[in-house]
């Protein structure tokens, strides 16, 4: 929400520089009407609006560009080494860089999709070190020399993975936004051993959403796989 916090800055400064002028003007009017009406112009309110002025104009940029806050200065990067579809990336990440934004953004690793950004649908499935994980909610600064596969590097070549080749026999998809993270997690589930029963099966898949309701194709793929 907050993301682009930084143009705060530049009301903030304004209220600064307005809250020094004020102060200013009142630091004169005390300097010459105390000495004018022969009142002490040392007392301790004095001191305070002083005091206050020569805070606030302080706070003040002393140049134009110093009101703006160039939005690079505020990242910070990790040297991030990581593999991902056995491929090896040494990259400077943004640490509030999303594994799924760098894989999408940074590496054109377009297969992984972006569903709701929070955890809620499953479309962002990946494997890491071998488990699912949302890349959504993960940060990639927190994926180092970890090993990371995407839908991208299930195939093996010009080979389907078998979760893949079940789901084009058993109509597993429509659309297909919600695909790639359904067939990670499918692989993930029958991996975890999770492909008991339908029932068993629906509920370790009960993170991955399909808008166009294709589930019961999506049980098969991986009843198939399973009993394979
Ligand atoms: S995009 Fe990650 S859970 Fe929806
Ligand atoms: S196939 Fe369309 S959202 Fe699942």
């Amino acid at each position: 929400m907050f993301r682009n916090y930084y143009l705060l800055i530049i009301p903030l400064k304004a209220l600064g520089f307005f809250f020094a002028f004020f102060s200013f003007i009142s630091y004169f009017e005390n300097l010459f009407l105390g000495y004018a009406m022969k009142d002490k112009p040392h007392s301790r309110r004095f001191f305070l609006k002083t005091s206050m002025a020569f805070a606030a104009w302080a706070a003040v940029p002393s140049t134009a560009k110093g009101f703006y806050v160039d939005k690079e200065e505020l990242k910070m990067m990790y040297p991030l080494k990581i593999s991902i579809n056995k491929k090896i990336y040494n990259l400077p990440a943004d640490t509030r860089t999303t594994l799924l934004d760098l894989l999408r953004e940074k590496l054109d690793l377009t297969g992984t999709k972006k569903g709701c950004d929070h955890g809620q649908c499953g479309a962002c499935t990946v494997h890491i070190n071998g488990e699912r994980v949302l890349s959504c909610l993960t940060l990639a600064a927190t994926v180092h020399e970890a090993e990371v596969t995407t839908i991208e590097g299930l195939a093996n070549g010009d080979q389907l993975h078998p979760m893949q080749e079940a789901f084009m026999e058993c109509d597993g998809f429509q659309c297909g936004y919600c695909t790639p993270g359904q067939i990670m997690s499918a692989v993930a589930c029958v991996n975890e051993g999770r492909t008991g029963s339908v029932e068993e099966i629906k509920e370790f898949m009960s993170g991955n959403l399909c808008r166009c309701g294709a589930y019961n194709g999506i049980v098969q793929s991986i009843l198939k796989v399973a009993q394979a």
